[in-house]
């Protein structure tokens, strides 16, 4: 069990960028409907409750529980499942989790059994409060409280992806496979701001070759549509041509896709961002590769990934605040192999009749391309 699952990234959405501490049961019900609804035939599955579900205390035999805002974690797993979604929760190593909530810390193979109990799909796996156990860890203590996550989640019955969350110390990208992970974590928190998504994505380069089928690297959740970590929900800060750059490249980089807004209010440009089958194509492609970055200049990168049917995408990336005509000539090596360009966002072919593929790009945009032979 687990050594053969997850072997595209998971799609899915996640509780905490719109909700934080203050998720419930009714809020992933409501989640969950929607994804039915409107995401799920695009490939979307995963409805993972973050922190903030579980009790102040652990019941006399040491069993976690949910707190009153979830006063039926198996029912609602049920009814996750009944609607063909698969159910993910979350906990830390520590004592305590980050929203300060009770963590796995010595009880490991009992929460585990709880979470398979429940039907419980995919764990993320945090790191707070495990400092109080290891407060100036090496690589070996690094690992350690997730070797012993992945030992009682191979206890279990059950196919649990199995997601770390440190931030990308001990550079996991090396390590987070042969320790078991299915993916893990690149960096810190991501937020709804150009510095913070692009300050992320485009560090990415010496993560990338590490992606594999089962094992992918995780730069963070999605912050488009309405988010705000609790109460002070409001529209993504990112420009529209901002959340084309985030898809685009986290699908580049074959990185699990988390949704982190209000499932209840999806507006019609957020839905058409996660709806585009072409471009949820190029994050799940089988071959499981990461884009590496091909050019690195002060005003646009390009990145290229490779894709199991031999063709490439490619993101064109116009990270200046200007429009900005970018060229690739037609005997580059990313692309003189191929003759068809597609446009995948527009998904029409680009007609080019000159030595090179160009576009004018809008200011923090992007031109997707899809090569073929
Ligand atoms: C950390 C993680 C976040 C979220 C919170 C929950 O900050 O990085 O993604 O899970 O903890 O408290």
């Amino acid at each position: 069990i687990g050594d053969n699952i997850g072997l595209t990234p998971a799609l899915g959405w996640n509780s905490w960028n719109a909700w934080g501490l203050s998720v419930n049961d009714e809020k992933v019900r409501i989640s969950a409907r929607a994804m039915a609804d409107k995401l799920s035939q695009h490939g979307w599955a995963y409805i993972n409750i973050d922190d903030g579900w579980e009790a102040e205390n652990r019941a006399a035999d040491g069993k976690i529980v949910a707190n009153s805002k979830f006063p039926d974690m198996k029912g609602l797993t049920d009814y996750v499942h009944s609607l063909g979604l698969r159910m993910g929760i979350y906990s830390s190593p520590g004592p305590r989790t980050c929203g300060g909530f009770l963590g796995s810390w010595q009880h490991e193979d009992q929460d585990a059994q709880t979470y398979g109990d429940w039907g419980i799909d995919y764990l993320k796996y945090d790191w707070c409060s495990y400092s109080d156990i290891a407060p100036k860890p090496d690589l070996a203590a690094l690992k350690k409280p997730y070797e012993v996550m992945r030992g009682s989640l191979d206890k279990v019955h059950r196919d649990i992806m199995y997601s770390l969350c440190q931030y990308g110390w001990g550079d996991v990208w090396n390590w987070g496979a042969q320790i078991g992970g299915n993916s893990w974590r690149t960096t810190g928190d991501i937020e709804d701001t150009w510095q913070s998504m692009s300050g992320i994505g485009f560090r990415q380069g010496a993560a990338a070759p590490h992606a594999q089928p089962g094992h992918f690297n995780d730069p963070d959740m999605l912050v488009v549509g309405k988010v705000g970590w609790g109460p002070s929900l409001h529209n993504t800060r990112l420009t529209y041509d901002e959340q084309y750059t985030h898809i685009s490249l986290w699908s580049l980089l074959s990185s699990p896709l988390l949704i982190g807004c209000d499932m209840g209010h999806l507006d019609e440009f957020t839905l058409s961002l996660l709806t585009n089958d072409e471009v949820i194509a190029i994050d799940q492609d089988a071959l499981g590769k990461a884009a590496s970055q091909y050019v690195k200049k002060d005003d646009y990168q390009v990145w290229v990934k490779d894709l199991k049917d031999g063709g490439k995408a490619i993101g064109l990336f116009n990270t200046s605040d200007k429009y900005q005509t970018i060229s690739l000539d037609k005997n580059d090596p990313a692309i003189s192999a191929y003759t068809k360009f597609r446009d995948v966002w527009q998904q029409k072919y680009i007609i080019t009749t000159g030595k090179t593929l160009t576009a004018k790009v809008a200011p923090h945009g992007v031109l997707l391309v899809r090569v073929e032979k």
